[in-house]
């Protein structure tokens, strides 16, 4: 009894039985093959290419002979000529079945295509976006058949995708008549998938066949800076990153002061609104110019930020943020038009907000958890995102719990007397040698030690201008590991110390990083700035801590920093301090920026949208304001690197000295000081 054709599929391994003269895109979607096809299996996309092998294949337990598929045909013969057809490639919606053949599919040709970036956040991100291309042919008006052209284009289109309720965006209703026309009736859908099936829409038109690109943009909107990745839908590629100071910098350094602007001053939150908005089109501007690509191109956009910038950038008045029980306007995701949102691109291009998970943890948290996934890790990993507001996340695939703390400016450099950004001339990097006490750095834009020769003349054009937020971690944590600084937070006389880079000023000391030289000013860390990143690392680790507890555990088995600042933080150096709970230093990782990587993930991946938004409806959130312990925990956490917590795995690996400072200048306020902090 003869029996139809064996096709089986690589790398998928899918297999089945097709009749002679079945086209292999028909066999690869009965069996649920990833094949691409934009144009529906007309031989004018190009996306379905497969590749043949013929010969032995003993695994399979099949033989293919040259003939198992049909000879090379017409359109085939065209497309190789004008673009050519390499490596033994057919199309798929040419090539029909005529006998036992395996087919492998290359990654172009899949639609669910694996990602891989090669940048600091590099990620395997699946490729299924929200916004695809799909080329029909359209039936022609008939005097008989009274049915309008929009009507005979929709029906065309859902046939060739399924999509039920498919409609079509108002603004392409005007110019379809002359699309259709132009494009002899064949025209190309941009469609954006919608939620579900009730709600897919053509968002853009082209006459004829259109191959794209098409693309999307992740937006990293930060109370400092803008981030935005233009990608290509197609490809999951990023062709294009760009930043900028957030303009709404003027109205206030940190979150907070923006929101007493707005109480302040009638009208102050639209004022804020309109900038934002300002700065983002000149982000889209500036990165559609530098990647040479047209802002109409671009029909997807994917956002992550704080509740803060989520109101102000919807233009909601954040006034209920900035006082109990930090009541958010909304808190789920929303699909927007990107117009809608004061926006400069197409009028169908779409905007996706990420989901709040609470009034001080917003939707840049949900592109952490997004991005790093603490809900699938069987791990128990907390993940810090350091900014001038930490939001954590701790948890593992039992749940995950939520909380933020307010850290204030100081791991930025600000509030630390010689603090600047991060910029050429910072120093970002310190060492002292425990015997001497004498340090060595290095700073931004040099990979030169300071002792080492060369030093001064690569510095030259910048100059040692300050110390960065990294820099400042590293000179503190050094000076406690040095004996410099003790475990309450006081630096020593020269005489206690040792060294007489320590020198009294005022009622404390200050140690000497720096020395003045010809065009060189003095760089010294007074006790006012080990006091400010005692206050910052302590509302951090409380905040950790909490969740610690109320997970009810002592210890974490993974820390990841995230965050621009996380990624340049020496896991040492903040253990030292008590910034993250104890646990083996090679446990400690950077994610880098990741509530970008989760912004893109959620641009390229439809799906994951889905899943962000069940796990934050999911996340246990934890309001450390209201919080008994947070206070305890805070003041605990102000010794270094804790004044309860043994970090005896930190104590393993790093000498901490124990020496005592008390009874010098100023000692007795500080107990004073920290209990005020903690208030
Ligand atoms: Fe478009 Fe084959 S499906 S060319």
């Amino acid at each position: 009894m003869s029996r139809d054709p064996l096709v089986i599929f690589t790398p998928s391994g899918k297999r089945g039985r097709f009749s002679i003269g079945t086209p292999i895109l028909t066999a690869a979607r009965q069996l649920g093959v990833d094949l691409d096809s934009v144009c529906g299996g007309r031989g004018i996309c190009s996306k379905c290419q497969i590749t043949p092998s013929f010969g032995e294949f003993p695994k399979h337990g099949v033989t293919v002979n040259q003939t198992a598929l049909s000879n090379w045909n017409s359109v085939e013969e065209r497309f190789d000529q004008k673009r050519g057809l390499t490596g033994g490639r057919r199309l798929g919606c040419q090539a029909k079945v005529q006998g036992d053949v395996v087919i492998d599919v290359p990654p172009e040709s899949q639609v669910h295509k694996q990602v891989v970036r090669k940048r600091a956040e590099a990620r395997d991100i699946m490729l299924n976006p929200t916004v695809y291309l799909k080329y029909v042919e359209v039936e022609q008006p008939d005097m008989h058949k009274p049915m309008g052209d929009l009507e005979r284009f929709l029906m065309a289109v859902k046939e060739a995708t399924g999509h039920e309720g498919l409609e079509l965006d108002t603004h392409l209703l005007r110019p379809l008549q002359k699309i259709l026309r132009k494009g002899k009736w064949t025209i190309t859908a941009a469609i954006h998938q919608g939620r579900d099936a009730r709600t897919p829409s053509i968002v853009s038109l082209w006459p004829g066949y259109f191959d794209g690109p098409i693309f999307g943009l992740a937006v990293d909107l930060g109370s400092t800076t803008i981030a935005g990745h233009l990608c290509n839908l197609s490809t999951g590629e990023v062709i294009g990153s760009s930043g900028l100071m957030n303009p709404q910098i003027r109205f206030g350094e940190d979150l907070m002061s923006r929101v007493s602007y707005g109480m302040l001053n009638t009208g102050g939150d639209i004022e804020m609104t309109n900038a934002v908005r300002d700065g983002l089109n000149q982000l889209v501007q500036d990165i559609a110019q530098e990647a040479g690509v047209e802002t109409s191109q671009i029909l997807d956009m994917v956002f992550v930020m704080n509740p803060v910038m989520h109101h102000l950038f919807l233009g909601i008045d954040p006034y209920e943020l900035g006082q109990a029980p930090f009541a958010l306007a909304t808190s789920d995701s929303l699909d927007l038009t990107a117009t809608e949102i004061g926006l400069a691109v197409a009028p169908g291009t779409r905007a996706y907000i990420l989901p709040c998970i609470a009034g001080h943890v917003g939707a840049d948290a949900a592109g952490v958890a997004l991005s790093e996934a603490p809900d699938k890790s069987d791990d128990l990993t907390l993940v810090v995102d350091v900014g001038t507001n930490a939001e954590i996340l701790l948890g593992d695939r039992g749940g995950v719990l939520a909380c933020s703390s307010p850290t204030g400016p100081a791991f930025e450099g600000a509030q630390i007397s010689a603090g600047q950004r991060a910029a050429p001339g910072a120093i970002e990097h310190v060492e002292i040698n425990p015997t001497t006490k004498e340090p060595r750095f290095r700073v931004i834009g040099s990979d030169l030690w300071s002792d080492e020769v060369g030093f001064d003349t690569a510095v030259a054009s910048t100059g040692i201008t300050g110390i960065c937020g990294s820099g400042i971690i590293e000179v503190i944590a050094e000076m406690r590991i040095a004996g410099i600084v003790d475990a309450s937070g006081l630096i020593g006389s020269a005489e206690r110390t040792g060294t007489n880079r320590c020198f009294a000023e005022g009622r404390t000391y200050s140690y000497r990083l720096v020395n003045s030289s010809e065009g060189q000013s003095e760089i010294s860390v007074t006790n006012a700035d080990v006091r400010a990143i005692q206050m910052a690392k302590a509302a951090l680790y409380a905040g950790a801590r909490l969740l610690m507890d109320k997970r009810g555990v002592d210890q974490v088995d993974r820390v990841v920093l995230a965050g621009a600042f996380g990624a340049h933080i020496s896991a040492k150096h903040a253990m030292v301090l008590g910034m993250i709970p104890d646990c083996p230093l090679e446990r400690v990782t950077s994610a880098g920026n990741a509530a970008g990587t989760g912004a893109r993930i959620a641009l390229l991946n439809r799906n994951s949208r889905d899943n962000i938004e069940k796990l934050v409806r999911k996340i246990e959130k934890v309001e450390t304001a209201i919080e008994p312990r947070f206070q305890e925990h805070f003041v605990n956490a102000s010794g270094l690197p804790n004044s309860s917590d043994p970090f005896s795995t930190l104590r393993g690996v790093v000498n901490l000295p124990e020496v005592k400072f008390h009874g010098g200048n100023g000692d007795k306020t500080q107990g004073r000081r920290r209990r005020r902090a903690a208030r």
